[in-house]
């Protein structure tokens, strides 16, 4: 599915939110500068797609950090990702991307100082199989985020309801030219366990300090935790 929308993505994604999903990114790359400032953190950003995400964490690496490592199991989307970051100027920090499944990560145990995923997570067959994959990589207090939409409640979780169920599928069908094409989005923010569920998924997996940040009245936000250091 992934593939097929992929040459509308960026396109539909920006028109769709209104540019605020660049705020998304921004803002939760800025969450994990302290990680990304240190050249040889290793870092991942797991279903990265067409790599926006990925380029926001690349603007807190320093020169010569390690590159970022950008993963994703569509190669329609993650192409269009590496054809950013190949433009890059030379020199600049940059990223390598990997066709990968986040539920299998070619990555060894404890290498990772943080994962991060937007709006990829929430399209995993099973979340819990997700978090322990993830947990398996990360190194002892190795971090991880996930920023996904989320379904406020109140007025705004109404009127954000009508949008996302109905305006949006139809935008998405008349950009993609494809019936049902943006359906997926609505269903599986439907699926997505709301955040005090998320975050009991989480702690079972032997996440520690696990916290949720709305962004923009609850729309999305984003969920942090970290893989308990040894004593
Ligand atoms: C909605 S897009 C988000 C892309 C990007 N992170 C962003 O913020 O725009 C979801 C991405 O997750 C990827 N994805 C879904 N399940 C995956 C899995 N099991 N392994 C790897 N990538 C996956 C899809 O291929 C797609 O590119």
């Amino acid at each position: 599915m992934f593939d097929s929308i992929a040459p509308r993505y960026d396109l539909l994604n920006h028109v769709l939110s209104a540019n605020v999903d660049r705020l998304w990114w921004r803002r939760t790359a800025r969450r994990f500068r302290a990680v990304l400032a240190q050249p040889d953190a290793a870092v991942l950003d797991i279903c990265c797609g067409t790599g926006d995400l990925t380029m926001a964490l690349l603007k807190h690496r320093p020169q010569a950090a390690r590159p970022i490592l950008a993963a994703d199991f569509s190669r329609a989307m993650l192409s269009r990702g590496a054809k950013k970051f190949a433009a890059r100027k030379p020199g600049a920090p940059y990223a390598v991307a990997l066709e990968a499944d986040a539920l299998h990560l070619p990555l060894r145990d404890g290498s990772m100082d943080l994962i991060v995923t937007a709006f990829g997570f929430r399209n995993l067959a099973n979340y819990e199989a997700g978090l322990r994959e993830f947990h398996r990589v990360l190194k002892p207090g190795g971090q991880l985020g996930i920023l996904d939409f989320s379904e406020p409640g109140g007025l705004v979780g109404r009127a954000y309801a009508i949008y996302f169920r109905r305006v949006l599928p139809a935008i998405g069908q008349l950009v993609c030219g494809k019936a049902g094409a943006y359906n997926y989005l609505p269903v599986s923010v439907g699926n997505f366990p709301p955040p005090g569920e998320m975050l009991e998924l989480m702690r079972k997996a032997g996440y520690a300090g696990c916290a949720w940040q709305p962004y923009t009245f609850g729309i999305a936000g984003l969920f942090t935790g970290e893989r308990a250091a040894v004593a």
